[in-house]
């Protein structure tokens, strides 16, 4: 069923867990989502970026996941957020769309733009009591930055402070050594820095921290970072590289299928993989037992 993020983000906290913040951009990508947190009995957010609403239409993507969430889920709850959100009219529409949360991302503007565009979004989406994401320090992809550059754009502990009193977020993503996309899965992910994380923990020990470009991180990685605050964690990488090399081999092995259904099935089987074993990482699993 589809829920309210704040009911979900409360039991995290309480039970310290994570939430597995899963990317969807079409039904087969939802279906092997929600598959598995219904095998693995978990609460789960879904997310879509701006890319993957223009792919489907807001309207398309959000009543397929509203739908599978009542229908496929059944008590599994599940809550719908915008990843990525760049710009206010972005935020507006997921807001009036029924998304529970949204993310208003300028974390890539100096300091103080970043600060009144997030808060913008902020004071928007409270009003209609929706819950906020804000992203302070970078999180890039190692394709665009040298190694120099991913720590110059890492979070200062005390500019999140300050960052969450002045916009207002109920949630922060944090750059501490993470990093978005392929490359990493290829050179292999430069893992966080543990004691800026604990540090930034520290100073707002009641804002949920949010861990983007996590696949890849190895399982003690994740849990460090739980213990440090992490409450959800993005995952969009594997379950992208699992559709479409099972896609590939699918076809590669059998050149005469030609039902849509058939050719795609396994493929949503290979996503319910890579989520049930992030759930499972991230400690979420049978924390939807009534
Ligand atoms: O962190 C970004 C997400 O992976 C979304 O990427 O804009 O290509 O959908 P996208
Ligand atoms: P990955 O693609 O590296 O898993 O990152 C996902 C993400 O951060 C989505 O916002
Ligand atoms: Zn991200």
């Amino acid at each position: 069923m589809l829920v309210h993020l704040s009911e979900l983000l409360k039991d995290a906290q309480e039970k310290k867990y994570a939430l597995g913040a899963f990317n969807i951009e079409n039904l087969e990508t939802t279906l092997g989502v929600v598959n598995a947190a219904v095998k693995k009995v978990s609460p789960i957010i879904l997310q879509v970026s701006e890319t993957s609403i223009q792919y489907a239409g807001l309207k398309a993507i959000t009543s397929i996941v509203q739908t599978i969430a009542s229908v496929q889920a059944g008590d599994i709850p599940i809550a719908l957020h915008l990843d990525h959100g760049r710009t206010f009219r972005a935020v507006a529409e997921c807001v009036r769309a029924g998304f529970s949360s949204i993310m208003m991302d300028a974390s890539d503007m100096p300091l103080t733009e970043n600060i009144i565009l997030t808060k913008q979004a902020v004071d928007f989406a409270h009003r209609k009591a929706v819950l906020t994401q804000g992203e302070l320090g970078v999180v890039k992809g190692l394709e665009e930055i040298e190694e120099e550059e991913r720590h110059k754009l890492m979070t200062d502990p005390e500019e999140a402070e300050k960052f969450v009193k002045a916009t207002g977020v109920d949630t922060l993503a944090v750059a501490v050594g993470n990093v978005h996309g392929i490359l990493k899965m290829q050179k292999g992910n430069p893992g966080l820095d543990l004691d800026r994380l604990e540090a930034i923990h520290k100073l707002i020990p009641d804002t949920p921290l949010v861990l983007h470009g996590a696949s890849g991180l190895p399982e003690a990685q994740i849990q460090k970072g739980i213990v440090r605050g992490i409450s959800i964690i993005n995952i969009d990488t594997e379950l992208r590289l699992a559709f479409t090399n099972t896609l590939r081999a699918t076809l590669i092995n059998d050149p005469e299928e030609f039902d849509p259904r058939e050719v795609l099935a396994p493929s949503i089987f290979a996503i319910q993989k890579v989520a049930e074993e992030k759930i499972e990482m991230f400690g979420s699993a049978g924390a939807a037992k009534p």
